[in-house]
């Protein structure tokens, strides 16, 4: 699959082009759903960024030159030559439990001094584990300060994602972190992401923003399944089927169709049943809390149709009505 053209995500960029020269005293989380372009606007982001950057992505296995992204891009073979030697694997994972070591390859080859320095790591939560996550986000919150002493950069930012939602209710027991949503994009960037798609002329972008709720990655799937949008709710059906099972046996059918007619019955409706239904849900990566505000200040509006509630939503449509039909067999 080629890399399609970035569109839209202005404001976002501008918001971090600005915090990276501000600098912050917490590191800061992203998350949102799986699929809404966490990563590419990481990556968009530390490519053109001002200053000293680093992109690590956590998930990577094997290869340190595809783990790792910097800016400027030329210190990046040397770092990754010096580092091969000793990188263990998971790579990914080996790199941001090292960040401390590559700074100071990066610091042989260039100045960090009086610069701005910028460290994102992607995806933590899949990288390191559950169990790892509180401890790596107070440790990020401390390397600010170590960096600080040690570096003396004009400003440090520090940005990890995770689509993981069990990761933030972790995340969130704390102070040492800043959270923020990102979602899917807005109807006009969808239609803009469409159109490099080249969909056939059969096809209704209106049905894709209705399944996808504005999803890149969603999106992208419908293109790959050759745009037979029923087929693709199919695979989502087949994924699920065995959710639904749990859910029948658990007796939180009721729960579930309240939940698809509204997100925020979750809180309307509170129950154990609810609370276990939740757990449920967010574990499979279908539904989240999002009453955190997008990085450059927004809240993610109610929208109804896509399922997204004033602060619960399933991360896409496309769930809500596969699980609505599954329900219904
Ligand atoms: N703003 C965007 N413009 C163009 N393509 C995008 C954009 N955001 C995401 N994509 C594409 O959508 C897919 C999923 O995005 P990704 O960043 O991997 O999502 P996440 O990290 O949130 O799971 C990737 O192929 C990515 O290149
Ligand atoms: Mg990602």
């Amino acid at each position: 699959m080629i890399e399609l053209k970035f569109v839209n995500r202005e404001e976002e960029l501008k918001t971090l082009h600005e915090l990276a020269n501000k600098g912050t005293t917490l590191p800061i989380y992203l998350y949102g759903p799986e699929g809404c372009g966490k990563t590419r606007l990481l990556k968009e982001f530390i490519k053109k960024v001002n200053g000293v950057a680093l992109y690590i992505d956590a998930l990577e296995g094997e290869d340190p030159e595809k783990a790792l992204l910097t800016t400027p891009l030329n210190i990046l073979t040397d770092i990754v030559k010096d580092l091969i030697k000793e990188v263990a694997k998971p790579v990914g994972q080996y790199l941001c439990l090292s960040l401390w070591k590559i700074l100071k390859h990066i610091e042989t080859k260039l100045q960090i001094r009086g610069k701005p320095l910028i460290i994102a790591v992607d995806d933590i939560t899949r990288a390191i584990g559950l169990s790892k996550v509180e401890w790596y986000t107070k440790w990020l919150y401390e390397l600010i300060k170590k960096l600080q002493e040690d570096y003396r950069p004009s400003s440090i930012l520090i940005i990890a994602t995770t689509s993981e939602g069990k990761s933030l209710d972790l995340v969130m027991r704390h102070t040492y972190t800043h959270i923020n949503l990102v979602w899917n994009l807005d109807k006009e960037a969808h239609q803009e992401l469409i159109q490099q798609l080249k969909p056939p002329k059969n096809i209704d972008p209106e049905q894709l923003w209705y399944y996808t709720g504005g999803n890149p990655r969603a999106t992208i799937d419908i293109a790959e399944n050759n745009w037979n949008i029923d087929s693709w709710i199919q695979k989502i059906e087949a994924k699920l089927r065995p959710l639904i099972r749990t859910i029948r046996s658990l007796n939180l059918t009721n729960e579930l169709q309240k939940l698809i007619e509204d997100p925020d019955n979750i809180e309307k409706q509170p129950s154990q049943k609810m609370e276990q239904l939740y757990t449920i849900l967010v574990e499979a990566n279908l539904f989240m809390y999002k009453g955190f505000r997008t990085i450059n200040g927004k809240h993610i509006p109610k929208n109804p149709e896509l399922g997204i509630g004033e602060y619960y939503a399933w991360q896409i449509p496309a769930y809500k009505h596969a699980l609505e039909q599954l329900l219904q067999r």
